[in-house]
């Protein structure tokens, strides 16, 4: 604990720690207005991640790798050795620049990194994407649907409908049309993973939209998981808790904002590298017999 004091890349992993309050206007937020900064690439010791080629030879393709979550996954599998296809939305366009020049930096240049700006309410721009990726890498062994928006009401008469078809649009039948494009240029090994949210079980009285879809894309993992589980291809999810990402300024309440980490055990948000890490483990040979599970990344938070 007193190591933790003592060093300022630790701060943000120490019990108690709270991010201070701060705003952006709508998501998508963008990672270079957020005080501090998330760690993406560093370890809860303070050590650079380390790195055991686990996706050499491979192809991912994660959508929302400019930013959050997608960005420290982008990183680790770039570390790992896995070529990559980026999606982002046009706006986030100097983010997606930030993390294609962090991973030539960090892996001197060597991976292939295709970026695609592409707003994935629409089958055929996720068609486009899995088509584009295919055309670059000439094979798909990992997707990862990341991508994901929400927005706050605090009581479902208000909630616009048409704010209801959006969630559902942009964080359920986006994975949808991924994965039925995806599906047919996958073979053994194959790796789908979501990336859900611990709201699926608390279920946020905040984010009730959010909430529904994030419970949906976990069935449709499972059932997709027993349906391709005799292809060798896998399907899992990842339901992370409370994470420091340009998310929470551009979309939570003022009261979710100040308490933001707080409640969970470890009492504290949990930093991009802490979910990311999961996904390496998905991804890689190292969970072949793990299909149709949902790994809770949430700071200590019990899920049944
Ligand atoms: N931050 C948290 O506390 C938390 C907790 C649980 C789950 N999650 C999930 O993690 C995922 C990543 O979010 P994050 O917290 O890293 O925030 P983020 O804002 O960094 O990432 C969200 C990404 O979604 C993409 N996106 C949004 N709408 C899109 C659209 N219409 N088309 C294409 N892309 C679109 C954006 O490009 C953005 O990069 C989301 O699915 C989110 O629900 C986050």
């Amino acid at each position: 604990m007193s190591q933790q004091k003592n060093n300022p890349l630790l701060e943000q992993f120490r019990k108690g720690y709270k991010q201070p309050v701060q705003d952006q206007p709508g998501a998508p937020g963008l990672q270079e207005k957020l005080d501090p900064q998330p760690l993406d690439d560093v370890t809860a010791d303070g050590k650079p991640y380390k790195a055991a080629n686990k996706l050499e030879g491979k192809a991912a393709l994660i959508t929302g790798g400019d930013s959050g979550i997608g960005r420290a996954i982008a990183l680790l599998y770039a570390l790992e050795g896995a070529d990559l296809t980026l999606t982002y939305l046009p706006q986030e366009e100097k983010e997606i620049k930030d993390v294609e020049a962090r991973i030539n930096a960090k892996t001197g240049g060597k991976l292939k990194v295709v970026t695609i700006a592409a707003d994935v309410r629409k089958e055929s721009v996720c068609q486009e994407v899995v088509k584009k990726h295919l055309e670059a890498h000439g094979r798909l062994d990992v997707l990862v649907l990341n991508h994901g928006t929400q927005e706050s009401n605090t009581e479902l008469p208000t909630l616009p409908t048409e704010q209801w078809h959006n969630t559902f649009d942009t964080n359920l039948h986006s994975f949808f049309y991924f994965c039925k494009a995806a599906l047919p240029n996958m073979g053994p090994g194959g790796s789908i993973i979501f990336n859900a949210s611990i709201n699926f079980a608390v279920g946020h009285p905040e984010l009730i939209d959010y909430t529904a879809t994030k419970g949906a894309m976990i069935g449709l993992a499972r059932a997709l998981s027993n349906q391709v589980a005799g292809d060798g291809i896998r399907v899992n999810a990842v339901a992370p808790g409370p994470i420091w990402t340009p998310l929470i300024p551009a979309t939570m309440t003022k009261e979710s904002k100040e308490s933001f980490g707080q409640s969970v055990p470890m009492g504290r948000a949990g930093q991009p590298i802490e979910v990311a890490t999961s996904f390496v483990f998905l991804a890689s040979a190292d969970s072949s017999y793990i299909s149709g599970q949902v790994f809770h990344v949430n700071g200590g938070v019990v899920i049944n």
